[in-house]
């Protein structure tokens, strides 16, 4: 049985305070891979780009996600770009269901710009949010849920998540 619940989306979907509340929620161990990147390579973030660069970025975000996918009964938090990587995906959709939330550009807009994101650090235009949400349409795709978190509550999303978790378990205990 898979017990791990995996939230993927777009930067400022709100995967992160999602991901918390459900964790407490479903009793589970919350984990978010940029906060694992931070611990491992002893650097923020934005410092590990600035000094390192996206591809050192991302090879640590691998390696996160291999090691998180081994362990059980978690909700974990992705980075936006975590999807960028199919075998990132294969390894967390073999570990859990993976639940994606989306927002509209012009909401993800006003989000992001609370705290800094690299990849929108130069520009965060309106065009910019867009043309990196195409880039990445295909990618999200194949989840096992799509929530819109634009015009709800955060409590809105945690309970409809947490309803259909309970559903899915539920499904697979009556097999
Ligand atoms: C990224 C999203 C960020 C972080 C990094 C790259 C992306 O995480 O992993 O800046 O490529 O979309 P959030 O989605 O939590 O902002």
């Amino acid at each position: 049985m898979k017990t791990n619940l995996i939230l993927i989306g777009f930067m400022g979907t709100g995967k992160t305070t999602v991901g918390r509340t459900l964790a407490r929620l479903l009793d589970k161990e919350f984990m978010d891979t940029d906060s694992e990147i931070e611990k491992v390579v002893g650097l923020k973030i934005e410092d590990i780009f600035n000094r390192y660069g996206e591809i050192r970025f991302r090879s640590e975000e691998s390696l996160v996600v291999q090691k998180l996918a081994r362990r059980q009964n978690q909700v974990i938090s992705t980075g936006g770009g975590v999807v960028l990587n199919p075998e990132n995906v294969r390894a967390l959709k073999a570990t859990g269901y993976l639940v994606c939330l989306q927002a509209a550009p012009e909401v993800i807009q006003s989000r992001v710009s609370r705290r800094i994101r690299p990849l929108l650090r130069k520009d965060n235009s309106l065009e910019r949010i867009k043309e990196l949400l195409k880039e990445r349409e295909t990618s999200y795709r194949g989840a096992d849920l799509y929530v819109d978190t634009s015009n709800c509550t955060q409590e809105e999303v945690v309970n409809q998540i947490y309803a259909w978790w309970q559903q899915k378990i539920k499904e697979e205990i009556e097999g």
